[in-house]
């Protein structure tokens, strides 16, 4: 018989820690516990080796980054000998500020640890996610709305709350799944110490999760009036999708239906027991923001500002940066074409002017698909093309004609 050697997710011996797993908050947890008790036996300096390491997640891609960060701060060196290509692109070694690199943001924002310091860092990564959201998957009405409303409100948690100068995020979209990961996470003074003088009063670190949670509590009703995590739960719930709040000792977790807590959990340092925010939406489940936030219908400024007077979208493609040339622009544009529909109902108005010539494999993917996603009649009602010269034409007319002739032929 076969004896199944079970691997460790972070083994340590004496100032080497492998890390082989990336996937789930126990990790981070160990990856706490390797570094505790190697300081313990006195070593100042670790070689961190991650070169097993398959698939990373940002709900520990990110705690990791931060825990590196804070032990660096400490004067402890954390050295990355072995890391995977992918992993390297990500940063947690040490997750890029998001002032200084402004193109990268602009490429993309997913897959990357990003730090943030303010609200202008935290306007800039939101729309570079969300944009990024929109162009790489197909979302139901209100997720990426919800999701923007989330990340929003947990950063700006960082900022108001943590009393340290940087929180660090990272997102991700699982395309087999359909499901897009969050991570926000600051060595700040956690929940608990930050709820401690409040009216809430709280006894224990987990209380300080499960009341932030409640509608209305906030550590200072001049300051906020504790929205944010209650918000974030709802959305989150009302989407059966993830939600695992940690700080310091305490973890909330919201699976589906199930919620667990855990209270004996390894953290940083008392003065710096952090917060660490990790959720997931399901892309295929729609989210109503304004029932899960009572009511209350925040402003869909990506849709309003497309819309014109008579009420139709306008998307111009000649302002889309990745061009007209290619089967991936085109599928990216769809994207975000459809996530629009989605989202508003309402009839867009494809705008080509400005446009001289366009490839077919753009013309396809964009056109052809939406044609045949929606189906000729249904298409027509929904969408119009306006400012087409006659080459675009020629060539959006032939691409969508193989497309459903194509279509008819596998049915
Ligand atoms: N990152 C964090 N670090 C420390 N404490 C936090 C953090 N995030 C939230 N908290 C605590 O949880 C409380 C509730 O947060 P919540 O976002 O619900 O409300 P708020 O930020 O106070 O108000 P609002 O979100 O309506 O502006 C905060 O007042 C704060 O005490
Ligand atoms: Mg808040």
């Amino acid at each position: 018989m076969e004896v199944q050697k079970t691997v460790l997710d972070v083994k340590r011996s004496q100032n080497i820690i492998v890390v082989n797993k990336m996937n789930h908050p126990a990790n981070v947890s160990n990856f706490l516990k390797a570094i505790f008790f190697g300081k313990k036996q006195g070593f100042e300096k670790f070689i961190l080796d991650f070169s097993n390491v398959k698939s990373a997640f940002p709900n520990v891609c990110v705690p990791l980054a931060s825990i590196i960060t804070f032990y660096k701060q400490e004067g402890i060196d954390l050295i990355i000998n072995k890391m995977p290509e992918y992993l390297t692109r990500s940063y947690i070694e040490s997750p890029l500020k998001v002032r200084d690199h402004h193109s990268e943001l602009s490429r993309s924002a997913l897959d990357i640890v990003w730090q943030f310091c303010n609200s202008d860092d935290v306007n800039l990564l939101v729309d570079s996610f969300i944009d990024d959201v929109s162009k790489n998957i197909e979302c139901q009405k209100g997720v990426i709305e919800g999701l923007t409303w989330c990340l929003n409100e947990v950063m700006d948690n960082v900022i108001q709350h943590s009393k340290i100068e940087a929180g660090y995020v990272m997102g991700q979209i699982h395309k087999t799944s359909k499901h897009i990961a969050f991570c926000i996470s600051d060595n700040g003074q956690g929940i608990y110490n930050s709820l401690k003088e409040s009216v809430h009063a709280p006894r224990y670190p987990v209380d300080a999760i499960t009341l932030s949670i409640e509608e209305g509590v906030t550590r200072d009703t001049k300051i906020g009036q504790g929205n944010g995590m209650w918000g974030l739960h709802e959305i989150v719930k009302s989407n059966s999708g993830r939600l695992v709040i940690t700080s310091g000792p305490a973890s909330y977790m919201m699976l589906g239906d199930e919620i667990s807590t855990f209270n004996k959990l390894p953290f940083l340092s008392k003065e710096n027991p952090g917060a660490i925010i990790d959720f997931q939406v399901d892309c295929e489940k729609e989210i109503s923001v304004s029932d899960a936030l009572g009511g209350y219908e925040p402003v869909n400024l990506r849709i309003e500002n497309l819309e014109n007077d008579q009420g139709i979208l306008e998307y111009k493609l000649a302002e889309k940066s990745s061009g007209t040339g290619t089967r991936q622009s085109g599928e990216r544009i769809r994207n975000e074409i459809i996530n629009i529909y989605n989202d508003s109902k309402q009839v867009i108005e494809i705008d080509f002017g400005g446009i001289a010539v366009i490839s077919s494999s753009f013309a396809d993917e964009l056109i052809g698909k939406l044609v045949i996603k929606y189906g000729f009649f249904n298409f027509t009602q929904i969408f119009r093309l306006k400012n087409m010269n006659q080459i675009v034409q020629a060539i959006v007319h032939r691409s969508v004609s193989q497309r459903m002739a194509e279509s008819l032929k596998t049915g």
